[in-house]
């Protein structure tokens, strides 16, 4: 653990976050000292950084935009003479209304993010009604905001543990059995405040000497997997495949696989789960061959006002995402600081990123709940029922 990569620093009010475009080949971090920042680095749309995000992943998501907020109106509360939105709590009301409203636009999917907003505006509405004065009120947010972060870390232990037992019951291990598990995407340390979801879980399983091997795919276009996953796993010396996105029939195949364990973006109130693109793939096929399907994810993720999958809406990132590939140049060479130089390769003919219709470039898809064997949380474990086609999640919300 203790090996353990960090995707979020912080100090008092200092916000650094590592700029996951340059990982793995250079740990580099950014500060971030404003609103603004905390927004653009969840949406990096800027023309300076051509594509992609610098901070990525659900729990991280909702982490960052958390944090900017409590430094933001920390330092208000700090500065003298007091500025005037702090004069009252209407005044407060006004002011923070459209900075959590800015923040809730910079990613759609991850529903992590909206309830991070709305649990700071609802503290702020039962502050308001219990009549506390306006700096009161602040400095309440300032601490709801910074525990969506501190929480994140515990609760992660919590969800690995509970799907690492299940799991293991499910199969009925046998002392000194291993089981090998496939994930997607990046669901670790670095998606999260600490320890990950599904690669919690697998982590768990390590260190309880019940993971044989873990595998990833490389989670195109974006590469989470080849380049953040495999990081993680490699720092944390867990045995570990990567397959490309279109071998996950073939591993099924000719390996024996004993579960698939993903994060998720957002789940609907039937268990329909939104998660990276290519999760639904790996999901079809888990099912054809029998091998559990697990979604882990936080109680935060469960979006109970969306009755299925359909409602959820779908991130469509730029057409030249798809058509770049971002790495360290090879043979690897390092620059005067000693750091990877990094490019970025067109992979397709120029031009094609610019015809209308000539990319699909999704970021998430829906795995039907129909396809899901069990949903973890930080509560517990929901299994859905033999001969169903839709979650009972009441018992892990
Ligand atoms: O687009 P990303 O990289 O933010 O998508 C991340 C994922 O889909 C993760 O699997 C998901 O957020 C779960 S994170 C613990």
């Amino acid at each position: 653990m203790s090996k353990m990569l960090t995707s979020i620093k912080t100090e008092g009010d200092k916000i650094e976050i590592v700029n996951q475009l340059l990982l793995p080949h250079s740990t580099e971090y950014i500060q971030i000292s404003t609103i603004e920042e905390a927004h653009d680095a969840i949406k990096s749309m800027k023309a300076v950084d051509i594509f992609f995000w610098k901070i990525r992943g659900a729990p991280a998501i909702a982490s960052l935009a958390a944090l900017a907020f409590a430094a933001n109106l920390s330092n208000a509360i700090e500065t003298s003479p007091a500025p005037s939105f702090l004069s009252s709590p209407d005044a407060l009301q006004a002011h923070i209304t459209p900075i959590l409203d800015y923040l809730y636009t910079a990613r759609p999917t991850a529903v992590n993010l909206g309830a991070a907003v709305r649990r700071i505006a609802k503290k702020f509405q039962s502050s308001k009604d219990a009549g506390k004065d306006v700096t009161a009120i602040a400095q309440g947010l300032v601490a709801e905001a910074r525990l969506v972060s501190d929480e994140d870390y515990s609760r992660n232990l919590k969800m690995a543990e509970n799907g690492g037992r299940w799991l293991v019951a499910f199969h009925t291990l046998l002392d000194g059995e291993t089981l090998n598990v496939l994930t997607v995407c990046n669901t670790g340390s670095l998606a999260t405040s600490g320890y990950g979801t599904a690669l919690g879980l697998i982590t768990y399983l390590s260190e309880h000497q019940q993971l044989g091997r873990a595998y990833f795919t490389q989670t195109t276009p974006y590469h989470q997997g080849s380049r953040l996953t495999a990081l993680e796993l490699q720092t944390l010396e867990i045995p570990s495949t990567m397959i490309c996105d279109t071998m996950v029939g073939s591993l099924f195949q000719h390996h024996k696989i004993h579960a698939v364990a993903v994060g998720a973006d957002r789940i609907a109130r039937n268990g329909d789960t939104a998660n990276k693109i290519g999760t639904y793939n790996a999901a079809v096929l888990a099912a054809r061959h029998n091998i559990p399907f697990i979604v882990v994810a936080p109680i935060s993720t469960v979006d109970l006002d969306i009755a299925d999958g359909s409602k959820i809406p779908i991130e469509h990132r730029p057409p030249i995402e798809a058509c770049l590939v971002r790495g360290a140049l090879y043979p690897l060479r390092t620059d005067t600081d000693g750091r990877y130089q990094q490019a970025q390769v067109m992979i397709t003919p120029p031009g094609l990123y610019t015809k209308e219709g000539s990319v699909y470039n999704p970021s998430f898809d829906v795995t039907p709940a129909e396809l899901i064997t069990a949903i973890v949380t930080e509560k517990g474990v929901a299994v859905r029922k033999e001969g169903e086609k839709a979650f009972d999640l009441r018992s892990i919300v």
